[in-house]
């Protein structure tokens, strides 16, 4: 099964968990990078107006994956306007799985994980699982643990779609 991993990271700390999970998990991770990063200001206000915004070109098409990761930081109780474009711009994604990590300080990753749900349910994909990392635990490198209901869900996937 061919999973890839697709994370924004704006101070590292998604990036360090997505990578791990990409490691444990022999996937392919693909970075969003942002087309401009804007100041602290720019983001908060972005993240409360829940605005999208404009990312490089990235793979976003899922022609070749069978399971896609979306790993994002939660920023006010919500996911960066360059994960929402990531997940407004994927394509060919219909009866493909999917699963949403998210890294936070303390608060708000149910309603980061229901915006992701949302916007990749529309393009009809299913959601097999997802995971919180807290920023304490992944800087003292403690979030292993974190990571099991994702490893789980998707290994399922993976003998679910053997046996077909
Ligand atoms: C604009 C902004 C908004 C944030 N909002 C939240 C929040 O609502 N809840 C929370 O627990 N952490 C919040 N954080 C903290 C980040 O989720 C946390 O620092 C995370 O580790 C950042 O990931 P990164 O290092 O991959 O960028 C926010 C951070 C920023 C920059």
């Amino acid at each position: 099964m061919k999973v890839r991993v697709a994370y924004y990271s704006w101070q590292g700390h998604t990036e360090k968990v997505a990578m791990a999970l990409a490691a444990k998990i022999g996937a392919e991770a693909v970075r969003i990078v942002p087309k401009q990063e804007a100041g602290m200001a720019g983001k908060a206000m972005r993240a409360a107006l829940r605005m999208r915004a404009a990312i490089r070109p990235t793979k976003t098409d899922l022609a070749d994956v069978d399971c896609l990761v979306v790993a994002s930081p939660v920023w006010a109780q919500g996911v960066p306007g360059y994960v929402s474009e990531f997940c407004e711009q994927v394509t060919n994604g219909s009866g493909k799985t999917f699963c949403v990590l998210v890294e936070m300080r303390g608060s708000g990753d149910a309603k980061a994980i229901a915006k992701v749900r949302k916007r990749l349910e529309a393009k009809g994909m299913r959601f097999i699982g997802s995971a919180t990392t807290i920023e304490k635990d992944v800087e003292a490198d403690r979030f292993e643990r974190y990571l099991a209901p994702l490893v789980d869900a998707i290994s399922a996937e993976e003998s679910r779609l053997e046996k077909k």
